[in-house]
């Protein structure tokens, strides 16, 4: 599927609204296909040259929602850095992913969010747990896994699977007050 910026549905969609469903595992080559090609964009996006020539808006995530596709998948690629300070790239081909714990710790990005299909600027911060635990598939390795993600990988994590209840990350901005204090919270 070509996925470039004039493909990916915008939020004025009601599809962006609707509850994705989930995938038959053995995964169907269809399906595989689709996922690649997301991974591929999110991949492709950061390349500045590529990113131009392709019509790719730079990305950390995209959910098959987004390309009109309403299964549980998304593709995560993001570069981020360990305890030690050494760069370490996490990247991912979710099938049905799930969210089996939280911290009660929250976290946010002091800058706020973006999305794909959000073209308007919405100011404040969105807030979500800290830490989480996911299971998932992931057509990368072909495999179950179990995802132990904390700060902004946790941050993207959550952000995609908002996308398969049909929410979207400006939802969680607290609309009479977008930048209030959030106490113990983890500013990324
Ligand atoms: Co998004």
């Amino acid at each position: 599927m070509l996925i470039n910026n004039d493909t990916i549905i915008k939020d004025d969609n009601p599809l962006m609204r609707e509850k994705s469903k989930s995938v038959k595992l053995p995964l169907s080559k269809e399906d595989r296909d689709l996922l690649m090609d997301m991974f591929n964009y999110v991949k492709d996006s950061i390349n500045p040259e590529i990113a131009e020539e392709k019509n790719l808006r730079p990305a950390v995530g995209i959910s098959a929602i987004q390309v009109g596709v309403p299964k549980r998948m998304a593709a995560v690629r993001l570069v981020d850095i360990d305890k030690n300070d050494n760069e370490i790239i996490h990247e991912y081909c979710l099938v049905n992913p799930k969210i089996i714990s939280s911290s009660v710790q929250k976290a946010y990005l002091k800058s706020g969010e973006g999305c794909l299909s959000v073209l308007d600027e919405h100011e404040g911060y969105v807030v979500r747990n800290a830490r989480i635990t996911v299971e998932s598939y992931d057509a990368l390795q072909d495999k179950f896994i179990k995802i132990r993600a904390r700060g902004y990988l946790a941050i993207v994590l959550q952000h995609e699977l908002d996308h398969f209840e049909g929410k979207l990350f400006y939802d969680r901005i607290n609309k009479e007050n977008p930048f209030e204090e959030i106490k113990n919270a983890l500013i990324i």
